[in-house]
């Protein structure tokens, strides 16, 4: 496993170079079809939109089959919706086949889009030696509980899920989610993780240092055979 820490001034430097360090790995793969796990929150909205801006003609996006790590049981049209959010920054401003863009079914009924989902991404993606899909990248965050993709601290229990997605409930609003469990995030070949804000600062220094009470948050139990950490100096002010 190896692991690597880029720290940055702020969230828009840490987008700019990591859009720069995915198109230089894009670049080189062998492989026609590359699939890539997309994550919510606030931190990809700026990678989106950089993509859309400066990458459109810069990646060959044909090549690129894009999931979600998870994502809000909610239609594509709330506000909460990491595929919605993706579309109007990204995909709504690239040409990129239909095909090509594989979001959880938000509006569906939890426990039958887990089922499904599950199918999608067996049918797409590079099933492993042990069975587990595997996904040529995922792009995660950290909640300042600890939490990554929709796993959070009290589901812990989806760190070690036999199955491929589990639907996970938000702790604070009951919000269902629909998330990739640890074996599948564990099994990516490469897990770009791009953390930013004070807020997580202190979690962050005891999920990478191994320290204090890291054995509570979700975080700490992302590893994958390469490992990058985006930081922006917020985040980074206790490592
Ligand atoms: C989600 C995300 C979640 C996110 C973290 C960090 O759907 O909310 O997948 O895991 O990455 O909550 O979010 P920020 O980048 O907004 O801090």
């Amino acid at each position: 496993m190896t692991v690597e820490q880029k720290l940055f001034a702020d969230p828009a430097e840490l987008a700019a170079v990591f859009a720069a360090d995915f198109a230089a790995w894009v670049e080189p793969q062998k492989k026609r079809v590359i699939t890539v796990a997309l994550s919510g929150g606030s931190t990809p909205k700026l990678l989106f939109e950089l993509w859309a801006k400066d990458y459109a003609d810069k990646i060959d996006w044909s090549r690129i089959h894009f999931f979600w790590g998870d994502e809000r049981c909610v239609p594509p049209s709330h506000r909460d919706s990491n595929y919605g959010v993706a579309k109007e920054l990204f995909f709504d401003k690239i040409v990129v086949d239909a095909a090509n863009v594989h979001r959880v079914l938000g509006e569906s009924d939890p426990d039958k889009e887990c089922s499904r989902y599950e199918n999608e991404i067996a049918e797409h993606v590079e099933i492993n030696g042990d069975s587990i899909p595997q996904f040529d990248m995922v792009i995660l965050g950290m909640g300042d509980d600890g939490h990554t993709a929709s796993i959070f601290p009290y589901q812990s229990k989806f760190l070690n899920s036999e199955r491929i997605c589990e639907v996970a409930t938000h702790p604070e609003t009951g919000q269902k989610r629909i998330t990739l469990t640890g074996p599948v995030l564990n099994q990516a070949k490469k897990v770009a993780f791009l953390i930013t804000g004070a807020n997580k600062s202190d979690i962050l220094a005891q999920v990478i240092h191994k320290t204090g009470e890291f054995a509570n948050f979700p975080a700490s139990y992302i590893e994958p055979e390469n490992l990058c950490f985006y930081l922006d100096q917020g985040a980074a002010s206790k490592l």
